[in-house]
């Protein structure tokens, strides 16, 4: 694992930074990653895309909340490992930091950073399927039984297959990888988009990106530097 000289000479000038992540800056911290395990069925006998998907909220949204809740209860005592811990000490020492996440684990939150862009929403938030109004779990991952507004029946605030991403979340990204200096691709495999197309955007505006993966992805062609480590080993050789 190593910082090139220039990747070093940059990360001292840079001003404008920005961050994509993914489900690999929190493998160290315990949560699965989602591919790799092939199209192996998740729960009841169902694959990830079918019980996470909007389709799955309109035939049955109870099911939905309990694969939901089963993955809240393994995510509620996880903890922010040191790449998170490093990114949110960025923040700070760049003019303009720019932090946007595939995630929705709520580890970046944890770890102090702060106005993360959340591309697929999170777990520990719910909205109403009619009124839209939005339900941050209280601090005991407890959730209203129905929208406190209108009554209606709540949903998870997280991206499903079939979904858009949520208003203006991917525009202003797109518009801060357009001008940003240096822009890191952390624990993605770029495979879905539009979220992969941000550092593809970086790229086209000149900015230096750099990615950080224990393996190559469809993104590597596209980068200037490639660090193939864990995120939670690398991350940290840039304050040191
Ligand atoms: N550090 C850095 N990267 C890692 C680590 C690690 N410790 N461990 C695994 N990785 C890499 C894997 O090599 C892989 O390239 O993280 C990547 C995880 O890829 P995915 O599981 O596809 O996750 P992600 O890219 O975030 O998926 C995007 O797909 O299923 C949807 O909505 C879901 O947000 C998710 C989106």
């Amino acid at each position: 694992m190593h910082i090139s000289t220039e990747l070093r000479k940059r990360w001292a000038e840079a001003n404008r930074v920005l961050v994509l992540t993914g489900a690999g800056v929190s493998a160290e911290s315990g949560v699965p990653t989602f591919r790799g395990g092939g199209n192996t069925t998740v729960w009841k006998g169902m694959r990830f895309d079918v019980i996470s998907s909007a389709e799955m909220i309109e035939r049955d949204l109870p099911a939905v909340w309990e694969w939901f809740d089963y993955r809240r209860g393994f995510m509620a005592d996880i903890k922010p490992n040191a790449a998170h811990e490093e990114i949110a000490r960025w923040q700070d020492r760049f003019a303009e930091f720019t932090l946007v996440t595939q995630n929705i684990d709520g580890l970046h939150q944890k770890a102090g950073s702060r106005d993360v862009i959340e591309l697929h929403g999170n777990i520990w938030r719910a909205r109403c399927t009619v009124c839209r109004f939005f339900h941050n779990d209280s601090s005991d991952g407890k959730r209203p039984c129905a929208c406190l507004e209108c009554g209606n029946h709540l949903r998870p605030d997280v991206v499903l297959f079939g979904e858009m991403l949520p208003a203006g979340a991917f525009e202003f990204a797109a518009e801060r990888a357009s001008r940003c200096e240096l822009c890191f691709v952390i624990g993605t495999s770029g495979l879905v988009y539009p979220a992969a197309g941000i550092p593809e955007i970086a790229r086209g505006a000149g900015a230096y990106v750099c990615e950080v993966n224990p393996e190559l992805t469809p993104l590597s062609d596209i980068c200037d530097e490639v660090i193939t480590g864990k995120a939670g080993e690398v991350l940290p050789l840039f304050s040191r």
